[in-house]
C-alpha cells in the first residue's frame, strides 16, 4: 500500500533532520508518495502566509505528516508556532500527543520506560484571553486554560487504552489539583470515572511539581502518564533530558479516531543556533518516523528502523553521517 506522506521540514534544523528521517524510511523499503509543503518561517517572510487554507486542505489528503521543527528568530514568537503547528494540531484534531521515553540506568536513576500522553488541543494552548489597555500602566493580560469534559475524557481514555497494551498496566494522572481547583477537579473526576471502567489498570496521581522530582530521581514509578497540554509540554522536555537527551525525544500527534492524518515530529525545536552546521542529531526525527510507520500499519519497517537506531547508539557524526549510518544498518 502506498502512503501519502506530507512533509513539513519547517525552520532551522527541521528540514535537515526530516531529510535523514526520509532516507531511513526509504532504506526500510516503505512505499510512499512524499507531498512536500513549503511552510514555516521562510515562507512567511517571503509572502506573509503561515498556513493558507489550500495547504491545509492538501494536508488533509495525506495519510500522515512528518514535521521537522517550526519557529525562527526573524519572526516574532508565536506567529509560526500558533499559526502553523498549533493550528494543525487543532484543525486535524490531534488530541493525543504521545511522547515515549526509554533509557537504561544512569547516574540519575535506575532507568526510564514511560510514555507521556499530553492533551494536545486545549488547556492554556487554546488561545483564550487577551489584552485590556495594552501598552498602558494599567495593562491587563489574561490567558485562560480551556478544559472540556469531552477533550479531557478522550485524552484520558486514550492513555488507559495505551496502558492496557503495556505489561505494567499503570496510568498516572499529573496535574496541580491543589491549586488549579477547577481544571484539576474536572481532570481528576474524569480520570477516576475512566479508571473505574478499567479494573485491570493500576493508577496514581502526582502533582506536577512532585512529578518533576520523580522524573529525575525515580522515573521507575511511571508507565503511562496523562496530563494537560502545558504541563505535558514542560514535562516532556524534562523527559527528553533524562532519557538520552532531547536529540532522541520523538512524538506522535495523534488523531486516534483517524478522521484525518496524524502528525509526527521530534520534541526538539528548530535550534537556529546550529542550523546548517550538521550538528543536529537526526535520531529524534527518525524515531518519530518509526512512530509514523507504526501508526500507518508498517510494523515490520518500524521495528527495523527502531532496531537500527538502537544499534547506532554511541555513534557520533554529522546529521547526514548519522542518517547514512542508520540507513546502512537497515539495508545490511
Ligand atoms: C512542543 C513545542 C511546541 C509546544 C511549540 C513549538 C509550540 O515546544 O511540541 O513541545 O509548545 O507544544
Ligand atoms: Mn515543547
Amino acid at each position: 500500500m502506498t502512503h501519502r506522506i506530507g512533509i513539513i521540514g519547517g525552520d532551522g534544523i527541521g528540514p535537515e533532520v526530516v531529510t535523514e528521517a526520509l532516507k531511513v524510511v526509504d532504506a526500510a523499503g516503505v512505499d510512499y508518495v512524499p507531498v512536500a509543503f513549503d511552510l514555516g518561517g521562510a515562507r512567511y517572510l517571503r509572502d506573509g502566509e503561515v498556513l493558507p487554507d489550500d495547504d491545509l486542505e492538501a494536508v488533509r489528503t495525506c495519510d500522515a505528516v512528518l514535521l521537522g521543527a517550526v519557529g525562527t528568530p526573524e519572526v516574532p514568537p508565536g506567529v509560526i508556532e500558533r499559526g502553523l503547528l498549533l493550528r494543525l494540531r487543532f484543525e486535524l484534531d490531534l488530541y493525543a500527543n504521545v511522547r515515549p521515553f526509554v533509557a537504561g540506568p544512569s547516574v540519575l536513576n535506575e532507568g526510564v520506560d514511560m510514555i507521556v500522553v499530553r492533551e494536545n488541543t486545549e488547556g492554556a494552548y487554546a488561545g483564550e484571553g487577551g489584552f485590556l489597555r495594552k501598552g498602558t500602566a494599567h495593562e491587563v493580560a489574561t490567558q485562560g486554560s480551556v478544559n472540556t469534559r469531552h477533550g479531557v475524557e478522550r485524552c484520558i481514555r486514550y492513555a488507559f487504552e495505551l496502558a492496557a497494551d503495556r505489561p505494567r498496566r499503570h496510568v498516572t494522572l499529573v496535574h496541580k489539583t491543589n491549586v488549579l481547583t477547577f481544571a484539576g477537579d474536572l481532570w481528576e473526576r474524569t480520570f477516576l470515572e475512566v479508571a473505574a471502567e478499567h479494573a485491570e489498570i493500576e493508577t496514581a496521581y502526582h502533582h506536577v511539581d512532585a512529578a518533576c522530582i520523580y522524573f529525575v530521581q525515580d522515573p521507575g514509578r511511571y508507565d503511562v502518564i496523562v496530563t494537560d497540554n502545558l504541563f505535558g509540554d514542560i514535562l516532556t522536555d524534562l523527559g527528553g533530558a533524562i532519557a538520552g537527551g532531547i536529540g532522541r525525544a520523538a512524538s506522535a500527534n495523534l488523531n486516534p479516531d483517524r478522521t484525518g492524518p496524524s502528525l509526527f515530529e521530534p520534541v526538539h525545536g528548530s535550534a537556529p543556533d546550529i542550523a546548517g552546521t550538521g550538528a543536529a542529531d537526526p535520531r529524534a526525527a527518525i524515531i518519530s518516523a518509526a512512530m509514523m510507520l507504526e501508526f500507518l500499519g508498517e510494523h515490520d519497517a518500524a521495528a527495523r528502523v527502531r532496531s537500527a537506531v538502537e544499534k547506532s547508539d554511541g555513534l557520533t557524526g554529522s546529521t547526514s553521517e548519522i542518517g547514512d549510518a542508520i540507513a546502512g544498518i537497515i539495508e545490511a
